[in-house]
């Protein structure tokens, strides 16, 4: 098998080989190629790997490359983990929509509309690549934001293109933990889109174990989504939402602790990682020591801003293993090179799952995975709230998406202005024109 990295300069490329280290089955990665457009992050890349493979006999070989076509040649699986104008443009993403007074983050409102903009051209040239050089490939798409990354490829790719994330997983098991329940045995019940779902149902031997945790508030009290939303409101709700609702839930005070933050979490991860590749070009650099790569994995992964800002806390240690996006990625890779059935929460498109969206809509939801493919299983509707959110934002995708294809301005104002997080159609106007100032890749924004 030959794996395919697009984005493999990328910071997080270490845990993903880290994961591929441990599987020794027949039928495993056998070759990994890196592909990325700076050539000086692929080398220290590439670095790390070689210290990562010491020693292990059957680690699989590495090819580093900055030629697209080549990379592509012969994938049987390609991972697309890029990030469009760096954190650089993730940083202005984030401080242009908090200078007009709404949410500025990765994936969610206004700076993810942004990030989306910027994105989209660049992942649907890549899927047309991949369809012409790699028909036969699975594409596991973590490019954020990853569900309209995954419906933007899909409209090349069809069903060959699944979506991850790891949130889903990670609050799964982190539920299952609390009420006492095996983790690998617990059947979850969420559905949404990506970084806005709920968790409605936790199931163990055919019992529905979430009322239990609902209905104790020390249990509640215990686990991080307990303490981020508060037992009341969980209560209310009758679920737990994906920690990124709390932009929605909590919007005002998670603005404003943005506002008073010293820097937002993009330019953070800009300062702390440039500090890591300079570090790797230096050929007289000592190793990295295990210390050194747990740490920094650590800090990339884990150490996410919600937590950061609602004082939930660090995520414990336990909530560390198997549950990484490496972990979902080699999971999905498993069940489809070996065909070995299992159940996987992933983005697809949703055929009928979901009546009150099209078929095509990627959506967030737990699928069979075999040779085949990911399949969506039958759920319970959403409630009218969630109905309401979930047909909100995808039609803030739509308009992303079709922006990105004609260039439409007027698509893109009516992106920022459809979303739940944005208040007025006069601060939409204003985000388009700070972003298109500030972002040179939107220069195809040029129709009105
Ligand atoms: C979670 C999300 C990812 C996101 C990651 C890191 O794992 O599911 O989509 O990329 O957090 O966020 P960060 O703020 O550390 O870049
Ligand atoms: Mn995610």
């Amino acid at each position: 098998m030959k794996l395919t990295i697009l984005g493999g300069g990328g910071f997080r490329v270490p845990l993903v080989y880290g994961a591929l280290l441990g599987d020794h089955a027949e039928g495993r990665v056998r070759h990994v190629t890196l592909y990325d457009t700076d050539a000086d992050r692929l080398d220290a890349v590439a670095r790390v790997l070689g210290e990562q493979a010491g020693g292990i006999g059957d680690a699989p070989a590495v090819v580093a490359t900055t030629d697209l076509d080549e990379a592509l040649r012969g994938a049987d699986f390609v991972f697309s983990a890029i990030r469009v104008g760096g954190l650089a443009g993730r940083a202005a993403d984030e401080r242009v929509a908090l200078d007009e007074g709404v949410l500025g983050q990765e994936t969610v409102g206004a700076g993810g509309i942004a990030y989306g903009l910027r994105t989209v051209p660049v992942v649907v040239d890549l899927a047309r690549r991949i369809a012409r050089l790699a028909p036969d490939a699975w594409v596991i798409n973590f490019t954020n934001p990853a569900g309209l990354v995954t419906e933007a490829m899909s409209r090349y790719l069809g069903d060959r293109v699944i979506g991850i994330c790891d949130s889903p997983v990670g609050l799964g098991r982190r539920v299952a933990r609390v009420l006492g329940a095996d983790p690998d045995r617990a059947r979850i019940d969420y559905v949404g889109l990506n970084h806005l779902g709920w968790l409605r149902g936790l199931h163990v031997d055919g019992r529905d174990e979430l009322p239990r945790l609902l209905a104790d508030p020390e249990l509640l009290g215990s686990f991080e989504e307990g303490r981020l939303f508060g037992a009341d409101w969980l209560r209310s709700l009758g679920a737990v939402p994906n920690e990124y609702l709390h932009y929605y839930y909590f919007n005002r005070e998670a603005v404003r602790a943005y506002q008073d933050a010293e820097q937002t979490r993009g330019a953070f991860l800009r300062e702390q990682q440039e500090g890591f590749y300079a570090r790797m070009k230096d050929p007289a650099a000592p190793p990295l020591t295990t210390w050194d790569r747990t740490r920094a994995e650590r800090e990339a992964t884990y150490m996410s801003e919600n937590r950061e800002a609602a004082g939930a806390g660090e995520r414990e240690e336990s909530d560390l293993e198997s549950g990484g996006y490496e972990q979902v990625a080699l999971a999905l890779m498993r069940a489809v090179a070996r065909d070995e059935r299992t159940s996987l929460v992933l983005n697809v498109r949703n055929r009928t799952t979901l009546s009150v969206l099209d078929a095509d809509a990627v959506i967030e939801v737990p699928c069979l995975v075999d040779a085949n493919g990911a399949r969506p299983v039958a759920v319970d509707p959403l409630p009218y709230h969630a109905v309401g959110l979930v047909t909100a934002v995808k039609a803030v995708e739509r308009a992303v998406l079709d922006a990105a294809e004609t260039g439409s301005r007027a698509s893109a104002v009516q992106a920022f202005a459809l979303h739940p997080l944005v208040d007025s159609v006069t601060v939409a106007r204003r985000l388009v024109e700070g972003y298109t100032k500030v972002h040179p890749g939107l220069g195809y924004l040029d129709r009105p």
